[in-house]
């Protein structure tokens, strides 16, 4: 149960009843529904939607099977025995003619329950045609129709309810049209605004250019991004309309007598018991106040879970451009199980149980799983794996840069120097960045600004995080320019990226990288978009500089072949998790895992030339289709029945680590 759930009771309490644009307000700002069986699963996981989930099922229940659960005929007079107070008989006691409390409230829930469902209900099918339609069309059709929602909302909700309901006379059939009059309007805002958005996505574009029809685009495509705004606003609103159908029963245009509603009871104690037996007042009062409650806090649980609510500090976050970190999002189980620890001795970065999940239309995807990697002082640390196994991922959460959303991390700790990254708050990590850690990408040109000089560039680097003076700066620049050896560097100072060439351009990104003496590079396929020549010229340079500047390094490829004469140590990654680490060495000569093998077997080695190059079978799973055994196991040579049937865990062994259920049988072939 969050704040954020009863401040909206609160407010709803406040002003009864709520407006449907609150309603809906609250929804607005969610995306879509992902598609994952783990919703329900995470959801129960929540104590609060849990209990709130628990009480509306039972209540639900009884209303529909009032007349077998309610001890009494609700409207069953006994005069003698009226106002009596709680009792094993009575347990909520009797009303003002004898009359069970317990059992009104039970039959009560079923005409308030009734009229919230069906207000949505129709409300939300309203909405949908028509806030679909108008959206997905624009144009005049959009103008006319949203100045007729408009003219609707402008109305007071209570006033506008109260003229219908009034036009109409009371009765609970009333009383739905009523309401889902007053809560068309913002429903049908709130369709017709995520419609409109949604229009302009590229993959509408795709369906478009693909031929697609309107009606196709509309179901298939728009619909499954509404579900989710909707789903949540329909959570709220049947609170909303629950405190609406009160208020107008309350009012007299409710059900007619003898039958109960939770506002008729309140207006009957209000009139009758009010000054003579004053609790009369809580019995229907307590019943409502808890339901709405029930469903906002059950509404809350079902945002947060499906990862597209954003608390404010993400939102802060998302426009300052730091990862959110959310560790609270994992069930409390495999939180716990995420070790947070200081990493080994001496490390300079020591990231522990890292994991990265993705929110968006297929679901929240785990893209990084339990990751753990240590680097020590000047030590290079290579990250290989096929490509959409996590590493840019893995490397970006460093540098607290995964997009939030839809990224957040959510577990696991990030220890720089002692401090824990993912503590820290916006400026410290902006102090952090470029100074301490730099990193490097796959492609110069998207990095460097096409509009300003390689000078400017260098200089504002340099300037961004320092006292330094322009002529300091501009001496350091030249020093740095010829570091990366880039030839002429007066020269080079004056031009554009796009006058340099490829090669070039990443010495520029490696100049502009060192320029604070960060004592880690993350260096991100640094070579991959390169032609070979090249590409060993920036190994060498990266090489050079690590002995020369002592700095640590995170190599990050998809290329064994790279790793083997840059770096100490080895990471293997697949789909998300670290299957093997050891020496580059040991690796090289030993693999343990049949991946490793694998890979070790598709690089191209001088005293192969003859062989053909071996293919490991098959793809990388995807981040929302993972099985749950080994992840390697579809593609696995040596795969047994056992290896799929559990998680399998990252060992130690001989010195390294790896993450295979057969490690001990298995004979892998390294590289020659
Ligand atoms: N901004 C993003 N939104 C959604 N998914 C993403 C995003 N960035 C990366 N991913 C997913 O995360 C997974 C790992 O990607 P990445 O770390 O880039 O792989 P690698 O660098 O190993 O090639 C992939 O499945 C990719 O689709
Ligand atoms: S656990 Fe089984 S399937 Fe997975 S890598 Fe090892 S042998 Fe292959
Ligand atoms: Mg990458």
């Amino acid at each position: 149960m969050t704040i954020e759930g009863t401040d909206e009771v609160l407010r709803y309490a406040e002003n009864i009843p709520i407006t449907p644009d609150e309603a809906v307000e609250a929804a607005v700002e969610f995306t879509a529904l992902p598609r994952r069986r783990g919703v329900v699963r995470r959801l129960l996981r929540r104590p609060g939607p849990t209990i709130a989930l628990a009480y509306l099922v039972v209540l639900g229940l009884a209303a529909v099977f009032a007349p077998l659960v309610a001890p009494y005929d609700p409207n069953e007079l006994d005069i003698p025995n009226r106002f009596a107070t709680p009792s094993w008989s009575h347990p909520f006691g009797t009303d003002d003619l004898g009359r069970d409390l317990l059992s009104r409230i039970i039959f009560g829930a079923r005409v308030s329950l009734v009229v919230s469902l069906s207000v949505i209900a129709i409300a939300m099918s309203i909405a949908l045609a028509v806030g679909l339609f108008s959206g997905y069309t624009g144009g005049r059709v959009d103008g006319v129709l949203m100045r007729v929602a408009d003219g609707g909302l402008s109305f007071p909700p209570l006033v506008l309810a109260l003229a219908v309901a009034g036009i109409l006379g009371p009765g609970v059939r009333n009383v739905i049209v009523a309401l889902s009059i007053v809560f068309v309007f913002g429903l049908t805002r709130l369709v017709r605004g995520t419609a409109l958005a949604i229009r302009e996505e590229p993959f509408i574009e795709a369906s478009l250019a693909a031929g697609s029809r309107t009606r196709r685009i509309l179901a298939h495509r728009v619909l499954p991004n509404v579900r989710s705004p909707l789903l949540i606003a329909a959570t709220f609103g049947i609170a909303a309309v629950l405190l609406a159908e009160a208020g107008l029963a309350y009012l007299g245009l409710g059900p007619r007598p003898p039958t109960a509603s939770w506002g008729s009871m309140l207006r009957q104690a209000y009139d009758r018991a009010l000054y003579s037996e004053p609790w009369q007042l809580l019995v229907p009062g307590i019943a409502i106040a808890v339901t709405i409650f029930a469903f906002n806090v059950f509404g809350d649980g079902l945002r947060d879970v499906l990862g597209v609510g954003r608390s404010k500090k993400a939102r802060r976050s998302e426009r300052r451009g730091l990862t959110t970190v959310d560790r609270a999002i994992l069930p409390d189980g495999a939180g716990a199980a995420v070790p947070r620890g200081a990493g080994p001795d001496g490390a300079l970065l020591a990231i522990e149980g890292l994991c990265v999940e993705f929110v968006g239309d297929r679901g929240i995807s785990r893209v990084v799983e339990q990751v753990s990697l240590a680097i020590r002082p000047g030590e290079t640390v290579g990250l290989v794996g096929e490509s959409g196994s996590g590493k840019t991922v893995t490397s970006l959460s460093v540098m607290r840069l995964v997009p939030s959303p839809p990224g957040r991390i959510v577990a696991g700790s990030i220890r720089f120097d002692g401090r824990d990254l993912l503590d820290l708050s916006f400026k410290d990590m902006r102090a952090m960045r470029g100074t301490e850690i730099s990193m490097i990408f796959q492609d110069p040109m998207t990095s460097l600004d096409p509009a300003f000089t390689i000078g400017s560039q260098l200089l504002e680097a340099q300037r961004l995080h320092g006292k330094v003076s322009r002529a300091q700066a501009r001496a350091r620049a030249l020093e740095l320019l010829d570091l990366v050896g880039i030839p002429a560097p007066e020269a080079r100072l004056r031009q554009y990226p796009h006058q340099l060439s490829g090669g070039l351009r990443q010495r520029v990104m490696i100049a502009i990288a060192l320029a604070n003496e960060p004592k880690l590079l993350i260096a991100d396929e640094p070579t991959t978009a390169l032609d070979v020549t090249v590409q060993a010229q920036i190994l060498d340079l990266l090489r050079r500089l690590q002995r020369e500047l002592g700095m640590a390094i995170l190599f990050v490829t998809h290329d064994l072949g790279v790793i083997a004469d840059l770096c100490d140590r080895v990471a293997v990654m697949y789909a998300g998790q670290i299957i093997e680490e050891a020496s580059v060495d040991d690796l090289f000569a030993h693999p343990l895992h049949p991946y490793t093998e694998g890979l070790l077997g598709a690089m191209p080695q001088v005293g192969r030339l003859e062989e053909r190059l071996a293919v490991i079978r098959g793809q990388v799973p995807l981040p929302h289709e993972m099985p749950a055994g080994c992840r390697f196991a579809a593609r696995c040579d040596y795969a047994l029945d056992g290896c799929r049937e559990s998680a399998v865990a990252l060992i130690p062994r001989d010195g390294s680590l790896v993450r295979c259920a057969r490690v001990e049988e298995l004979s892998l072939r390294g590289a020659e």
